[in-house]
């Protein structure tokens, strides 16, 4: 068991699942609807403390009547908010996300009014007490700032960085976590056509992965080329946080001390059964 502290977003997520996607201006039915908290940190930090971890979350939480959903979920996963900063005003952000029945595709709305979690605040945290911490990469300059005071202070305490959306500056939080988790989303904005010509532009010795959705994923460690298939569920029902669940499962292995082969294998494992399973609760169990 590890402590681990993951620094990201949590969000209210509303989700309709629909027969097929809409057309444009088009008015449909939502076969159910579901109220849950999502993004994407606190997303892997559900599946992380599924898999037998002390998971803590630093983020910021808006004092108002939504955000009981957000911490009521957090405590229902023995996840500590301790860490996070609480205001007054804004709202928490919000995903408005249609799942389509017949493909498990989620498309996802997003509104913010929620400032992002400052520096100055992850500095109050005492990092002495864990074992690994995650990133969520977004707030680059203020995350830059984190991740170098980390490493300046903390140079053994491992942590690794989510990179999902190709936000401006974001290359500048590469070069010190010593694990990098890339999106397909990612990669295809950055004009690459496969995982592993991008792993293959990039020179370093961190360990770096990409997840390509059906087609399995890639990690590259020291020059080292390894891949795994995916391990698609009978039926794909959501597949929303298949991503942070690739993340979670990852770092859990490598935690474990895992052979990064394994560490693959297992992320596209749990990956996998998460498509085939509705929401995160009881994912490990199911
Ligand atoms: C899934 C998710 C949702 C959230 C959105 C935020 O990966 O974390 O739970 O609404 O992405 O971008």
């Amino acid at each position: 068991m590890a402590k681990i502290l993951a620094i990201g977003i949590a969000t209210i997520d509303i989700i309709n699942t629909v027969a097929s996607y809409p057309e444009e201006n088009a008015e449909v039915r939502a076969l159910s609807q579901q109220q849950t908290r999502g993004g994407n940190a606190t997303n892997s930090l559900v599946v992380l403390s599924q898999l037998g971890h002390s998971c803590h979350w630093a983020g910021v939480l808006i004092n108002e009547s939504d955000s009981q959903l957000v911490k009521l979920d957090l405590q229902q996963h023995n996840i500590d908010y301790s860490a996070c900063q609480i205001l007054e005003t804004g709202k928490m952000p919000t995903s408005y996300i249609s799942i389509n029945q017949q493909t498990g595709s989620r498309t996802i709305v997003h509104h913010r009014d929620c400032p992002e979690f400052s520096f100055a605040d992850f500095q109050k945290i005492d990092l002495t007490q864990f074992d690994w911490v995650h990133f969520e990469g977004r707030n680059v300059e203020q995350t830059q700032l984190m991740i170098a005071w980390l490493k300046k202070h903390y140079p053994t305490l491992p942590c690794s960085l989510e990179i999902e959306k190709p936000r401006p500056d974001i290359e500048n939080l590469f070069a010190s976590p010593d694990v990098l988790l890339f999106s397909k989303q990612y990669v295809q904005e950055k004009g690459f056509q496969s995982a592993e010509s991008f792993l293959d532009s990039i020179e370093s010795n961190q360990i770096i992965s990409c997840a390509w959705g059906e087609d399995g994923a890639w990690a590259k460690n020291n020059k080292e080329m390894l891949y795994s298939e995916a391990y698609p569920p009978e039926q794909v029902i959501d597949t929303l946080g298949a991503g942070d669940t690739y993340n979670a499962a990852f770092i859990n292995a490598l935690i474990n001390k895992q052979p990064l082969q394994q560490a693959l294998t297992e992320a596209c494992q749990l990956a996998g059964k998460k498509c085939g399973h509705s929401g995160l609760n009881d994912l490990i169990n199911a």
